[in-house]
């Protein structure tokens, strides 16, 4: 059974979908495990020593039938300035797959897929996944204006609500904004007990959502992305507080999904 690994891979494309927003796609060696959605990788973006640390992506897409993997990625700082200006035939120095992944949906249950901003990726990546298994899945994605908005075909992602905060594209509003009024116009009281969220994106937007999912008797699964360290349990860097006696889960080994109830909020609002 084929686990974590380092593998030292060549793109295959690397091009612009939104604004600041870039997909890169990256041959999946065939002896490497499959990535689930919800899980990440690692990149060293630099041979030299800037920046030192590997950075965490979560997988957009994987597709068996040529090889190969995708990370969706914001324009930020250093790293994701390198990973920019990589090209065909570059290499990618991958380490995967880490974390843990969404469960998917049991049988009759409706599943609320939610993104927003470095969120888009894995959000995708399960959207499909469920398309794939014949589950059609309500997608919503917020975004800050249109340019922020990769494509969202109905054919690869399913039923898709766009949510702009500028109402620029799709509706005006965030995405819980958008999640609420989805809810209270499909009469969630007769689909409470059958629907699940999946989402990925900001703390406040993730707290958000978790509380109108407490509201309403759904249960809510959550990919968070603390920023990390090591990436692999050793530094604690990546640590937040959960509800319980063990008070803290390190994101990159207990996560980086987690049932939204386990999560202490607090600092989160
Ligand atoms: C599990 C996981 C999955 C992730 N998936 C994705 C993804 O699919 N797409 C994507 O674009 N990014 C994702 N990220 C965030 C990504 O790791 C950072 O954006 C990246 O490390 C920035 O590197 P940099 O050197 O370009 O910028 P840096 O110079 O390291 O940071 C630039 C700015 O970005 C902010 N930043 C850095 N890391 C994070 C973070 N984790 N969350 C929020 N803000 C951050 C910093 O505060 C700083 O202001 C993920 C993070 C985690 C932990
Ligand atoms: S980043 Fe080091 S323990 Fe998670």
């Amino acid at each position: 059974m084929p686990s974590l690994a380092r593998y030292l891979t060549p793109v295959l494309s690397n091009r612009s979908v939104a604004d600041e927003f870039y997909e890169l796609q990256f041959h999946w060696p065939a002896e490497a495990a499959v990535p689930r959605p919800g899980q990440f990788l690692t990149i060293r973006s630099s041979a030299g020593s800037v920046p030192l640390l590997r950075r965490p992506f979560a997988f957009s897409r994987y597709d068996r039938d040529d090889n190969s993997a995708r990370i969706i990625y914001q324009l930020r700082g250093t790293a994701t300035a390198q990973l920019a200006a990589k090209r065909p035939f570059d290499t990618v120095d991958v380490l995967a797959p880490l974390g843990t992944a969404f469960p998917l949906p049991e049988p009759d249950t409706r599943p609320i897929l939610i993104a927003g901003g470095i969120g888009i990726g894995p959000i995708l990546f399960l959207a499909r996944t469920l398309l794939g298994h014949a589950v059609a899945p309500r997608v919503l994605i917020g975004a800050r204006s249109a340019g922020g908005l990769p494509p969202l075909p109905a054919e690869e992602y399913g039923d898709v609500i766009a949510c702009t905060d500028d109402g620029s594209y799709g509706h005006r509003g965030t995405v819980v904004e958008a999640l609420r009024s989805y809810l209270d116009t499909t009469s969630i009281s007769n689909y409470s007990g059958e629907s699940v969220l999946y989402l990925c994106g900001p703390g406040p937007m993730l707290a958000a959502a978790h509380r109108l999912a407490l509201e309403c008797g759904i249960t809510a699964y959550v990919a968070l992305e603390q920023t990390m360290g090591c990436a692999v349990g050793a530094c604690m860097g990546c640590a937040v507080r959960v509800r319980g006696p063990e008070r803290y889960a390190r994101v990159c080994t207990e996560g980086p999904v987690f049932d939204s109830r386990s999560i202490d909020w607090r600092s989160s609002s």
